[in-house]
């Protein structure tokens, strides 16, 4: 006789919405770091480059995914960058020494041409001003540049320089990490907050549509987290929409299961800033509520021995090259199914990054290739729109360094309108398949659509160019309705989706 099954149950109900998924959550990040513009997104060299130098075999898989924003274009590197620099006659732009990771910036990919880029991916831009090292009227400068029509000197400069209709980037980061004594021009809480109340309120007199998000804390640990956000949003919290929070994770110590419980510790910081976003609503007794923006999130860690060697003043190294493996792709699911769980709080989310830095999509000069976190990334961008369910998973825990953790992670997503429903779900297990019930009887008439599904029995297994199928979903046959109950197997360490529509 076959071991039994281990059991896990989702409870739902149709009526029992978290909230609407805003597609925003889906979003990722492209910073002028290592060879995530030159090399990733543009070289005009490429036999892949198109009439404008952006590399077709990219953004054909950045369209696979279907990227709603993307974060611009930093990160560490706008704490010392000149917007003007980039802007203008290609021949003309300077050539800086780029402080915040030591290499040369040619400036020959800037604004304008990223804004090119979005067209071709179909995507929004989420814009970060410099706050480190300008002043709030630089900001005000570039928001003018890029939303006003004409007619005024920066509006009139942008026509100047090849572009007739106004960009009207609504999303702006008001700066980048600014709690962080490694970022330029770091600032303490009351200074930061100071100033981003002052670039947030000149940039709306500007455009009053755009939104702002302000710098949170650049990760759970640092020492000033808590204070951090109370004290910024204490003095911001009319010109801020939106408070970020940043968090990578690693497995340093070759300690799976303790990996795989980083959502937990993901899951226990986005409930802290909420908490905090609504103790300074109550303190400034605001009807505005601030909502977050977990605008860096991912696994990083494999790169960082390698990039310690790196010379200084080159451009575009192979910096920050993870190259995720299985396990990373378990983790990546997790946490998006962690910020899906908080979807009524968590409207912005962008996977740090896009492209060969910390990223889903690796290119050479030979071709480029999807690395294992691609997939659930992908996924739930595709299958993931809609209404999240609040979601209860019954199922045993194991302990970990950040708490007890669910053996199974999942949430249920729903889009009314095309009457389908989307279960994502890991199984952290190393050793023990589950088989997850749900009831499902108020969806009669839905039925499954397919069930993909990714395990290997290599954790550590990766995809390369000259193996880029090494990690990949497959069409599983391991889910079935019978009188309204939905059972699937998950897999002993799987990644699953689960699709029905009616
Ligand atoms: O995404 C890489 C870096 O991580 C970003 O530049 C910075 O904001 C964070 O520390």
């Amino acid at each position: 006789m076959g071991k039994e099954l281990k059991k896990a149950k989702l409870v739902i109900d149709r009526d029992f919405t978290i909230s609407k998924v805003d597609e925003r959550i889906f979003g990722s990040f492209i910073e002028h770091l290592g060879r995530a513009v030159y090399e990733g997104i543009y070289q005009p060299e490429s036999k892949f480059a198109d009439e404008n130098g952006l590399r077709k075999d990219v953004i054909d898989l950045i369209n696979e995914i279907k990227v709603p924003i993307i974060r611009y274009p930093g990160g560490n590197f706008v704490s010392g960058f000149k917007w003007e620099d980039s802007v203008g006659p290609k021949e003309e732009r300077p050539r800086r020494l780029e402080l915040a990771w030591n290499v040369v910036e040619t400036n020959q990919f800037g604004l304008n041409e990223f804004m090119e880029f979005c067209k071709k991916v179909d995507t929004k831009p989420m814009m970060a001003v410099n706050l480190g090292t300008r002043d709030i009227m630089d900001a005000k400068n570039l928001v003018e540049y890029c939303n006003i029509k004409s007619g005024t000197y920066y509006s009139d400069l942008r026509i100047k320089h090849g572009v007739k209709d106004p960009h009207n980037i609504k999303l702006w980061c008001l700066g980048n990490e600014m709690d962080g004594p490694w970022q330029i021009g770091h600032r303490t809480a009351q200074e930061y907050g100071l100033i981003a109340a002052r670039a947030g309120h000149i940039m709306k007199l500007v455009d009053p549509s755009i939104e702002c998000v302000a710098c949170g804390s650049s990760s759970l640990g640092m020492p000033t987290f808590g204070e951090w956000e109370a004290t910024v949003l204490k003095e911001s919290y009319d010109t801020t929409d939106y408070l970020s929070l940043h968090q990578y994770y690693g497995n340093h110590e070759n300690d799976t299961p303790n990996f795989l419980a980083s959502s937990v510790a993901m899951d226990q910081f986005i409930s802290q800033v909420v908490s905090i976003c609504d103790y300074v609503k109550a303190v400034k007794k605001s009807k505005k509520s601030i909502n977050l923006s977990f605008d860096e999130w991912n696994v990083w860690y494999h790169s960082n021995e390698q990039d310690k060697k790196l010379e200084k003043w080159v451009e575009h190294p192979h910096q920050l090259e993870d190259i995720y493996n299985f396990e990373d792709l378990l983790l990546v699911g997790s946490m998006i199914i962690t910020l899906l769980r908080h979807a009524d709080r968590v409207k912005i989310a962008c996977l740090a990054q896009l492209v060969n830095v910390i990223a889903p999509i690796m290119t050479s000069d030979t071709g480029s290739f999807r690395q294992t976190i691609f997939y659930p990334y992908m996924h739930a961008s595709i299958y993931g729109r809609g209404e999240v369910l609040n979601t209860i998973v019954k199922v045993d825990t194991y302990e970990s360094k950040h708490g007890d953790a669910p053996y199974v992670d999942s949430v249920v997503t729903t889009d009314e309108e095309n009457e389908t429903v989307t279960i994502f779900a890991v199984n952290k297990n190393l050793d023990d398949d589950y088989e997850m019930s749900c009831d499902l009887r108020q969806y009669a008439g839905y039925k499954i659509v397919e069930h993909i599904m990714c395990t290997n029995d290599d954790l550590k297994a990766v995809n390369s160019e000259e193996k880029p199928d090494t990690v990949k979903p497959v069409n599983y046959n391991g889910s079935k309705i019978e009188d309204g109950i939905l059972t699937s197997v998950l897999p002993s360490k799987s990644w699953n989706v689960i699709r029905l529509a009616k």
